[in-house]
């Protein structure tokens, strides 16, 4: 009896005991030990006072009052922000939760969100204020303030800055500052040395103009920044060259805050003095955002998609990578395939946000080596299921520049393994470009023609004159064999 006594206390004392454990371990979850580390160190770099983010989270209060939002936007992986993704490569700065710190956040919300010690609260992080790269070698501003309405669409504007460089600059980083966080959402950098921004910005009675890219003659890219971006330098041996008098342009895309708000924003270059050890360029595919693709988007059409490939012909290192589409954008994805045959990953967007057009470093350099196939497929959604697609119902979308209009292409960033190898590397990309505005041509030619029925005369003519290598005046087996691969047959 005493025994069974003894028994019966042990079992009674070991659920007792068991039941607290369980007790004990939900609520030790709590904010001040387990929560606040992962909203610190993945949500507070935008979601503090002056950030872009539309509210803070920076201590109990803030974070409890919303739990049930927070869950929903951690579960979806809304937020933290981030869409590029790699099964092969990483890519610096990645933003993201585990599945294990989601799962703790769910844990906590179950339990009544306990706030524990706040004895116990980590030190919030310390964020660099001012320049996060040091005092730049030049700053520049815009001249005059946007002003942007409290309420209503989004807004892209293009603004000038004038730089009047009496000679050509070597940029290791650019580092943008929006004069009002709260609105501004991204921007992208070009130089113009064509003077048609200038003409433009002029033509336009109000601060800036609204044509979109820059893809003229006499212009280049200069890299960009998102809200939540790091400004980083270039690695190591590389820069942008700056064209002596380049106009410096922003591309800017604004969310109106529910104020009204003008915006001046501010730029810092950090120069190198030295002349990079080696050159880098760009893979863009499809070439010129898409311009020579024939992007043609039918109504309803929920996956509509294009293609390109380049088959690399020397050995090349990439360290970034970015897409860009407007708002049919869907997705994007970028492969290599080495010349073993094994594919792996540069860049998979799965679900394209146009408010996020971030460049993607990679944490090393990739290699490729000679005789690998680059992919790149955009796909495009002009459905009404698309929730950013600007027309209900949908309507025909051509390629264009302006934010109606669409572009899409994704764009890897290069060096050649060996310096020596640039130009080779260039030329391959050049006629690559070529190939396709050749191809562009060819299709527009192709359609006039199908609409007489035939091909004209003159356009037989011009076709044997454009592939006709050997001058004889008619087409060779050789000849015709390349005419066929330029129109894509
Ligand atoms: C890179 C900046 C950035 C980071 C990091 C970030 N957010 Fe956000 N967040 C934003 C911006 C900007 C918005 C408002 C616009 C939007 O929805 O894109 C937002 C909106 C939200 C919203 C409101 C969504 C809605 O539709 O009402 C919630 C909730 C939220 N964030 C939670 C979080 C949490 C939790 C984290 C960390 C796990 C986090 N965010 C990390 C920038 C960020």
């Amino acid at each position: 009896m005493k025994s069974v006594l003894y028994l019966i206390t042990v079992i009674c004392l070991s659920i007792g005991l068991f039941a607290s454990s369980i007790q004990a371990s939900d609520t030790e979850v709590n904010f001040s030990e387990h929560i606040a580390p992962i909203v610190f160190n993945n949500c507070t770099s935008c979601h503090r006072p002056n950030e872009a983010a539309p509210f803070s989270l920076i201590n109990y209060r803030d974070v409890q009052k919303r739990g049930e939002l927070i869950m929903t936007v951690i579960e979806d992986r809304y937020m933290p922000p981030w869409h590029a993704y790699s099964k092969n490569y990483v890519f610096q700065d990645h933003r993201g939760l585990s599945q294990s710190e989601i799962g703790l956040m769910a844990k906590w919300m179950d339990n009544g969100m306990a706030e524990g010690d706040p004895s116990k609260m980590p030190e919030m992080p310390k964020f660099t204020e001012g320049w996060q790269l040091g005092e730049p070698d030049l700053v520049v501003s815009m001249k005059e303030g946007f002003t942007l309405y409290a309420e209503g669409a989004d807004i892209y504007r293009n603004f000038v800055i004038p730089l009047n460089l009496d000679e050509d600059k070597w940029i290791k980083a650019i580092e943008f500052r929006p004069g009002k966080r709260t609105v501004v959402h991204h921007s992208l950098f070009y130089f113009d040395t064509s003077g048609d921004a200038r003409r433009r910005d002029e033509a336009d009675p109000i601060t800036g103009y609204k044509t979109m890219g820059g893809t003229n003659q006499g212009t280049g890219s200069l890299g960009g920044w998102a809200v939540g971006g790091i400004p980083k330098l270039l690695p190591e041996g590389l820069a942008f060259r700056l064209p002596k008098e380049s106009d410096f342009i922003l591309s800017t895309h604004f969310h109106p805050s529910g104020k009204e708000e003008t915006e001046v924003s501010t730029v810092g270059f950090y120069f190198s003095d030295e002349t990079p050890t080696q050159r880098f360029t760009r893979l863009q595919l499809p070439p010129a955002f898409g311009a020579l693709a024939g992007v043609n988007i039918p109504p309803g059409d929920p996956n509509y998609t294009k293609k390109d490939l380049f088959e690399l012909p020397v050995d090349v290192k990439a360290f970034a990578v970015n897409a860009h589409a407007h708002y049919l954008g869907k997705s994007m994805k970028m492969t290599a395939t080495l010349p073993d045959g094994e594919v792996t990953e540069l860049l998979t967007i799965s679900d394209w946000d146009f408010s996020w057009q971030e460049q993607y470093r990679y944490e090393d350099y990739v290699f490729l080596p000679a005789g690998t196939r680059i992919d790149a497929t955009v796909v495009w959604d002009n459905s009404e299921d698309n929730i950013h697609n600007p027309n209900n119902p949908p309507i025909r979308v051509h390629w264009g520049r302006e934010s109606g209009d669409e572009m899409g292409s994704v764009t890897l960033s290069i060096v050649p393994a060996n310096p020596d190898e640039f130009d080779q590397l260039r030329t391959a990309i050049r006629t690559h470009t070529h190939v396709g505005q050749t191809r562009a041509k060819i299709q527009r030619t192709r359609n006039n023609a199908n609409r007489t029925g035939n091909l004209g005369e003159g356009q037989i003519q011009q076709l044997i004159k454009k592939f006709d290598k050997d001058g004889d005046g008619k087409l060779s087996r050789e000849e015709r064999k390349a005419a066929r691969t330029a129109f894509g047959r």
